[in-house]
């Protein structure tokens, strides 16, 4: 939510904050700009759209040596040239970019206001750079000390001060802000991507932390101004994985990615001799994970989905009561802690305010929790008692497809592991390492499909609803493939029981809405193909994702694709990839934006 960045050295500003910019365009993407400190003063330019369109507005000569950028995804104040940042103090003296919301931003300005202040946006971002002017006495570290003593809320700010060329300062509270540290160079932005192809070396800052910075080294101090010495951390992700090689998108990059991603997740992870999984970093000992009495995965958007699979095949396999949770309910309803239970925080960004809120929540009242995060160093994932990092490389399309896949193999591995402690026999522990095993080529056939998907796509793409139905395991699977269709074609999509139809849905059933079914050849299977007929009887247009071979389903409804044969609980794997290659072509069939659809971002950072 709101992509940050910051640059001081010696190579010219424009050109970094701009290609930083857009590699973190899918944080927010309704307007952006940049702040780029010249001999003769700042040179701000700034406007409303996309990244592409500020790149319009600025001279193709790079230019500066240091400055700061911003992308935004707008909370306070419309969607305006004004509103974009950076913004600026009334002096033009001091300019700043945040990324997150100031509560008592309203006192502040009224009082700042009275003192003379001239405000030029609607943002709450201004008023700090206002109050850091009223507070600026020589000192620039200091006075955005003081400032941020004075906000309550959520930020990551980058300041500059025209007085002090070559020096960038940074806060953070709630939302992500991480140093790069170059060769004579340094860099400060709210993801790694923005400064991949620069350098590797990051240090994470934490909530509390301030940093001043320079071409040539960093302080990082506490709000009273206490030095703190930190690790300098490498990261592993490669640059190539920040492109679309030759996708047209990388939601399209990511789907396909689903084969290698699956697989990485596991690597090291599955002991065929013991027929088990292993997760080091879980920091939990056999006994412990031999006293979990329940389970808990807390969770939103697509990474719920995942917690919902998991949950029921924790409770199918493992034998442990289990259930996913939505963090933004969890939080504010003042739950019980089980002495015994083990909650998961999942997430791709490890940076969701509602989940990182929930699990502080969580914490606070004495659960043990854990992680499973993509991104490495991320708050979650730093904030957690211990986890495990999915490795699904890098996802830049708004909408999630790879790392749900990556999620469910850390779960299911996780599954494995402490089924086989209790009631999971040594056979059926090899079996299960077997099927995981083979789900990479599997997910690879599934992908095969594409041609087919995107035929059906295109033929259903005029629809107006649409219904998923899933049962069982593939309930969830339903639930985030109904999901998927709505954020990118925006056509109104909803997933369900099938069962539950006939208790309300099955009102909607008509010619136009067509109901997407998933039709695994589990214990469900005649019970699915009920509710298909009961579709159909009401002449509704049916969509089956079945199993190659099952020629009844093929009977009955309009339109097949089929999967390969997996057992029972592995299917969300294999159910998942149509549904999000149909979804994707939808969106591609109406002309959307598919990894950048409207309204939404990556990242949400706010609650
Ligand atoms: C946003 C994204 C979704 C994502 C959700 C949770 O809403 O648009 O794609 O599933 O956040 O994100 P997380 O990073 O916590 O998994």
């Amino acid at each position: 939510m709101c992509g940050i960045v910051g640059y001081c050295g010696s190579k010219p500003a424009s050109d970094i904050l701009l290609e930083g910019l857009r590699r973190l365009e899918y944080r927010g993407y309704d307007s952006a700009g940049i702040c780029v400190g010249t001999e003769s003063g700042f040179r701000i330019i700034k406007r409303k759209g996309k990244i592409k369109d500020l790149k319009s507005i600025v001279p193709d000569k790079p230019f500066g040596v240091n400055g700061i950028g911003h992308t935004r995804w707008a909370t306070h104040g419309g969607v305006t040239d004004e509103n974009a940042h950076p913004h600026t103090d009334c002096s033009g003296k001091i300019s700043i970019v945040h990324n997150g919301i100031i509560e008592n931003y309203m006192q502040i300005k009224e009082r700042l206001l009275a003192k003379g202040h001239i405000f030029k946006s609607e943002t709450d971002t201004e008023v700090i750079a206002h109050l850091i002017e009223d507070l600026y006495a020589g000192d620039i570290t200091l006075a955005v000390r003081e400032a941020v003593n004075h906000i309550k809320g959520t930020y990551g700010i980058v300041v500059m001060h025209n007085d002090h060329k070559g020096t960038l300062v940074g806060a953070r509270n709630g939302s992500p802000l991480i140093l790069g540290v170059g060769e004579n160079e340094m860099f400060i932005a709210s993801d790694v991507n923005a400064m991949i192809s620069y350098t590797k070396q990051v240090v994470y800052l934490e909530d509390g932390e301030i940093i001043t910075i320079t071409p040539d080294g960093y302080r990082i101090s506490d709000l009273y101004d206490k030095k703190i010495n930190k690790a300098v951390n490498e990261v592993d992700w490669e640059f190539e994985s920040f492109e679309k090689g030759n996708f047209d998108h990388f939601m399209l990059k990511e789907i396909f990615e689903q084969k290698e991603s699956v697989a990485r997740g596991m690597l090291g992870r599955l002991n065929l001799d013991h027929a088990t999984g292993h997760l080091g970093g879980l920091n939990m000992t056999s006994r412990e994970l031999l006293s979990i009495e329940r389970v808990i995965i807390v969770a939103a958007g697509t990474s719920y989905h995942a917690g919902l699979v998991a949950a029921y095949l924790i409770e199918s396999v493992a034998r442990i009561p289990a259930g996913a949770e939505l963090a933004s309910e969890l939080r504010y309803r003042n739950p019980i802690i089980e002495k015994n239970a083990l909650y998961f925080v999942v997430s791709q960004s490890g940076e969701t305010a509602d989940t990182l809120y929930a699990m502080r929540e969580l914490k606070r009242k004495g659960a043990k929790v854990l992680g499973i995060c993509n991104v490495v160093g991320s708050t979650i994932a730093r904030e957690t008692d211990g986890g495990v990092y999915i490795h699904s490389g890098p996802e830049i399309a708004v909408a999630s497809t790879k790392a749900f896949t990556s999620q469910l193999t850390a779960l299911y591995i996780f599954t494995l592991l402490i089924a086989r402690m209790r009631n999971m026999s040594f056979e059926a522990g090899s079996d299960f390492v077997r099927q995981m095993q083979a789900l990479p080529s599997i997910i690879d056939k599934a992908l095969l499909k594409a041609d087919e998907i995107k035929k059906l796509a295109d033929k259903y793409s005029v629809a107006k609803d649409f219904l998923f139905l899933g049962r069982g395991i593939n309930y969830p699977v339903a639930l985030e493939g109904a999901l998927k269709l709505k954020e990118i074609s925006y056509i109104h999509a909803e997933g369900f029981s099938a069962a539950e139809i006939k208790h309300g849905p099955i009102a909607l059933i008509n010619e136009e809405t067509p109901s997407l079914f998933l039709v695994p050849d589990d214990r469900l299977r005649e019970k699915i193909i009920s509710n298909m007929k009961e579709v159909k009887a009401r002449r509704g247009k049916v969509i089956a994702i079945t199993v190659e071979g099952d020629s009844e389903v093929a009977q009955i409804a309009d339109d097949i694709i089929t999967v390969p044969h997996v057992e029972e609980y592995m299917y969300p794997f294999v159910m998942i990839i149509p549904l999000q290659l149909f979804a994707y072509y939808t969106a591609l069939k109406l002309g959307r934006d598919v990894d950048q659809p409207r309204n939404l971002a990556k990242s949400v950072t706010v609650e």
